[in-house]
């Protein structure tokens, strides 16, 4: 085989031959990886720059180089850069163009490996992609916190078992969802913590003999802190883990969001308006207007699953340390993330444009039976043990649902409840009176919409993008 083959720049010592096609096809990860080349050239800068503080480089060294990962990072920027058959991923990509620009580049792999140099890419790119959805997640839930801000008294029926239950305010039915999201944002700033860690001087496996220094690394990077074992720093990907199952769970609340508003978007329920912009309509039947996105909310939501439970089979027999099968990190974690930030785009588009029917979702929660709790909690107050108010109210129910008198009739009409118990089953008043802290009625929402915002604004904070001190 040629000496000349490119191929062989990278191990040219110890290979004499270039590699198969199908060695290459699988092999290869820079289709997927290429668009790691800005934290790429960041990990070279800083590498770079270490080692120049500790007398690798040379300062005019480190100035040719730096200057060559500049116009790569241009080059790959604005699509010039031309690729070689050489070129194994982004770490080979930029290491031979740097190369071919300057000189000193021979010596921009001094102290370092591909496999801590792609563990810092990748905890790099996991970092902005983390705070990147997180700002998605913060905005739905605000969305979510205005849509309950102004739903007012609205109510629709509680459900348990998809049967109807008790009525509750359409704000509490947001803003449960609302809580789910802001667990996400903890979620994924503490995953974000675990990503923060610089793998950079973890060399292939074992660290260096030169005398590297891997927090100025570090420092330089932006991470809060540095490997403490270079074995681990290597072979760990715990955080890609961590965050395609904050990803996986994200998607998990935004399924259930989405199946409720098919259901709502129904006929048979008709609790909702989709916008026009944020509904498709069907090619053969007319009439249809169909809630694409949600169900696409529903539907992506096992995609990212697939990701995480694909991931942790991958990783779960290698021995350390870094191995070959480590490289099928990548994909899942950057369509896991592409995925959710697109779900979460449309999503908050259609629930910031959605009408609520409330009209429709007020009838549905008219039925007396609805009040059913209500009117044992009332037998309660007058002194009643909560299991006899239970058979009371039970058997009045079956009694209505049996007969031809209808419950309200039957309830006033009965000396252990009478005029006043009946009037709790009117349309709309069961709801007011479960004001207790984290209860369905629109007077306890009120201050539950305050806790909601204040916590968001807390996370935010956290972040360091809010305008509250911390707690
Ligand atoms: N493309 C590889 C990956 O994504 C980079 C590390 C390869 N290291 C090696 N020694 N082959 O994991």
């Amino acid at each position: 085989m040629s000496g000349e083959d490119p191929r062989l720049q990278l191990w040219h010592g110890r290979f004499a031959g270039g590699p198969s096609e199908a060695l290459q096809a699988l092999n290869d990860s820079l289709p997927f990886d290429r668009r790691m080349f800005r934290e790429d050239i960041a990990g070279s800068r800083a590498h770079v720059r270490m080692l120049t503080d500790v007398g690798l480089l040379a300062e005019d060294e480190s100035q040719e180089i730096l200057g060559a990962l500049d116009a790569v990072e241009i080059e790959m920027a604005d699509g010039t850069f031309v690729t070689a058959s050489s070129d194994e991923d982004i770490h080979t990509a930029v290491e031979r163009r740097v190369t071919e620009l300057a000189a000193a580049g021979a010596k921009i792999h001094t102290g370092r490996s591909r496999n801590d140099q792609v563990a810092t890419d990748v905890r790099l790119w996991t970092k902005s992609a983390i705070e990147e959805v997180i700002d998605l997640v913060h905005r739905l839930a605000l969305t979510l916190a205005d849509r309950a801000a102004s739903a007012g008294d609205a109510y629709l029926p509680g459900y348990t078992h998809m049967q109807q239950a008790q009525p509750v305010a359409l704000s509490h039915h947001l803003l449960a969802h609302g809580w789910s999201l802001l667990r996400d944002i903890e979620r994924l700033i503490d995953a974000h913590g675990r990503v923060d860690v610089s793998p950079l001087g973890a060399g292939a496996l074992a660290g260096s003999s030169l005398p590297l220094d891997p927090e100025q690394t570090a420092r330089y990077l932006g991470f809060s802190a540095t490997f403490d074992n270079s074995l681990d720093a290597v072979s760990d990907r715990d955080f890609v883990v961590e965050t395609l199952f904050a990803l996986s769970l994200l998607g998990v609340h935004l399924s259930r969001i989405g199946e409720e508003m098919v259901l709502w978007a129904s006929q048979e329920f008709g609790f909702v308006d989709l916008d026009d912009a944020f509904s498709t309509g069907s090619s053969m039947m007319p009439q249809k207007k169909n809630p694409d996105i949600a169900e696409l909310a529903r539907g992506k939501a096992g995609r990212v699953i697939g990701h995480l439970t694909g991931l942790l089979t991958t990783l779960k027999g290698l021995p350390l340390t870094y191995n070959k099968d480590i490289q099928e990190d990548k994909e899942p974690l950057f369509d896991a993330v592409d995925t959710s930030r697109l779900t979460l785009l449309a999503l908050d588009g259609m629930l910031s444009t959605v009408e609520f029917r409330t009209d429709r979702m007020a009838e549905a929660a008219s039925s007396p039976y609805a009040a059913a709790t209500d009117l044992a909690e009332w037998l309660v107050s007058q002194g009643r043990p909560f299991r006899d108010a239970h058979a009371i109210v039970g058997e009045l129910v079956r009694a209505a649902l049996e007969g031809d008198v209808s419950l309200v009739d039957l309830v006033g009409a009965d000396a252990r409840l009478g005029p006043e118990a009946a009037a709790l089953l009117a349309p709309g008043v069961s709801v007011t009176r479960r004001t207790t802290r984290g209860g369905g009625a629109p007077s306890a929402v009120v201050q539950q919409l305050v806790s909601f915002r204040q916590r968001l604004a807390v996370l935010e904070a956290q972040r360091g993008h809010g305008d509250t001190d911390p707690l």
